[in-house]
């Protein structure tokens, strides 16, 4: 899906030493997926197709939400207060502060950042199908198999409206995307460095 290195394995380590924290920190992500979406369809009412893409996205991420809400309820897990999205956060800075283009806007790089941020959770749901053990935890595995599909699919739906936001200009937006995506790959990288041997088990990032 465009995204320029893959996890640091130390992350993978780490996930099956606290697929609770991996849990939670889930949870968090999906919620953080439907606000984004329905943040971004409230600031652009006057595209019709655009809201209703974006609000189709939410409903399903909301429903992610409460799927692994389900899960934190049967382990007996809190959800607590949504930890700083420091992932999230310095991409949208990366992506706002790359240098502008024809097809450059508030919208299109609020989409593509949402793009990069689905591929990387795509990734990481092909990771844990490594780790959560498929006949000792089969919903759990049947989860992520959906949601690593899901993903892919999200990615799809969010390049797709970034080429409709920028008139269609597909050729640019994908360079523009290509761009974003190094910026992305290089914040992953810094954090798993500045994170080494800590407790960092999130979804992205
Ligand atoms: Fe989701
Ligand atoms: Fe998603």
């Amino acid at each position: 899906l465009g995204l320029k290195c893959a996890s640091d394995p130390a992350w993978v380590d780490e996930a099956r030493r606290d697929l609770d924290a991996i849990l939670v920190d889930h949870a968090h992500c999906e919620m953080k997926a439907a606000s984004n979406a329905l943040s971004l369809a409230t600031r652009h009412p006057g595209d019709l197709a655009l809201v209703r893409a974006l609000t189709d996205l939410a409903r399903e991420e909301i429903d992610h939400f409460q799927r692994v809400v389900g899960f934190l309820e049967r382990r007996g897990l809190r959800l607590g207060a949504p930890p700083v999205d420091e992932y999230a956060a310095r991409l949208r800075r990366a992506v706002h502060d790359m240098p502008r283009d024809r097809v450059a806007s508030p919208l299109v790089d609020r989409l593509l950042c949402a793009a990069l941020i689905e591929a990387r959770s795509c990734e990481r749901f092909k990771l844990l199908l490594g780790v959560v053990d498929e006949t000792r935890d089969s919903e759990l595995h049947a989860f992520y198999t959906e949601l690593f599909a899901a993903e892919a699919r999200h990615y799809q739906v969010l390049v797709d409206l970034a080429n409709a936001a920028a008139g269609g200009d597909a050729e640019r937006v994908h360079a523009r995307l290509e761009r974003a995506a190094e910026c992305e790959a290089s914040i992953v990288r810094a954090l798993a460095l500045s994170e080494r041997g800590g407790e960092r088990t999130t979804i992205h990032g």
